[in-house]
């Protein structure tokens, strides 16, 4: 009896939403360690079974296992199988990255799909990079038509911290409709997925609203008010930021995050939720800096505090305005 057992975790934006959905820019994300499991042995027939939802299936199409199905689809691509003559398994998914029935907004569904491909390259003993894994799940997403910049499964394939460039989407699903699933990953989708090591002292806080928020409509609202200044200015404060972090340059940190947080706040008045503007609000005169982080509109904010006293200060104001401290790390340069 083959039994294997994967995880993988959340992601969030520190700075360059949005303007990451151009090709060509540049996204810093960090790995949250809120994880969700796979569960995956042989047998008799196939059956997935996700916590998600109250009864199981095979792979007979589901909406609402589709993208568990498309992912097990794209590995029978690469193991050159029709899905149906794959060796039968039970793959079980559990772990809903939410509270009170509530999405965190921590990427679930780009998790779903690395963990999928996961699990199924542990079962059928691939050894996969982090980048072929990337490379599996944004191609798993582009088949089924999702309007993201794939930043987030960047930032879980690689389980780091990383600076993401983002390719031409709308190219790369032309050619995947064109030409064959193996030609096409041969290819140089011209992304690039860079590890940051970062070197600040710092508290990271995430504060979750618990006003959920989906991507996909904030994206179709704001997209229209993105242009090339906003892009120009953003890429200019990203670059800052992961030098910031690299450096250890607390002051080129902190502005940086205070110019890509004006930028989406100029974007449009969707993305500052009134929670997340009390969020950002609460490290005003303090020694810390807070943005929004991901699409914003609700789901979960970030602050990076530089002495006790001042996230003392934070966690008490976030406690008043009703926003939950769901994961906080203390980050030490390693000299
Ligand atoms: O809210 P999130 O964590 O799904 O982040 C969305 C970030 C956007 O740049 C707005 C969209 C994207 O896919 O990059
Ligand atoms: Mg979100």
């Amino acid at each position: 009896m083959t039994k294997y057992q994967v995880e993988t975790g959340g992601k969030l934006y520190i700075a360059g939403e949005y303007a990451i959905l151009s090709p060509g820019q540049t996204a810093i994300l960090m790995p949250i360690p809120i994880k969700m499991k796979a569960d995956i042995e042989t047998a008799r027939d196939f059956k997935i079974t996700s916590d998600m939802f109250d009864y199981s299936v095979g792979l007979e199409p589901n909406v609402g296992y589709q993208l568990i199905q498309a992912s097990i689809h794209t590995v029978s691509l690469l193991l050159g199988k029709e899905m149906k003559d794959l060796p039968p398994f039970h793959l079980r998914i559990s772990g809903k990255m939410e509270a009170e029935g509530k999405k965190y907004g921590l990427g679930s569904s780009g998790s779903v799909t690395v963990l999928t491909i996961k699990a199924l390259a542990k079962f059928f003993h691939l050894s996969l990079s982090n980048d072929l894994l990337f490379k599996l799940a944004a191609y798993t997403l582009l088949t089924l038509g999702d309007n993201g910049s794939m930043g987030d499964i960047a930032c879980i394939a690689y389980d780091r911290m990383i600076a993401y460039k983002s390719f031409d989407r709308q190219a790369i699903s032309k050619r995947i409709r064109d030409y064959s699933f193996e030609k096409v990953m041969k290819e140089d989708w011209q992304y690039q997925i860079d590890v940051i090591e970062p070197q600040l002292d710092t508290h990271f806080l995430v504060g979750w609203t618990k006003v959920p928020s989906i991507s996909r409509d904030m994206i179709n609202r704001v997209k229209y008010a993105i242009d090339a200044s906003f892009l120009a200015e953003t890429q200019k404060a990203v670059l800052d930021c992961q030098k910031g972090l690299e450096s250890g340059d607390k002051d080129l940190f902190v502005l940086s995050l205070a110019q890509v947080s004006d930028l989406l706040q100029e974007l449009d008045p969707a993305i500052y939720h009134p929670k997340l503007l009390a969020l950002k609000e609460a490290c005003q005169g303090l020694n810390a800096v807070a943005k929004s982080s991901g699409s914003g509109g609700g789901d979960c904010g970030i602050a990076f505090s530089f002495d006790q006293v001042s996230t003392d200060r934070i966690l008490t104001n976030w406690r008043t305005n009703g926003i939950d401290l769901i994961y906080d790390k203390r980050w030490l340069a390693d000299d």
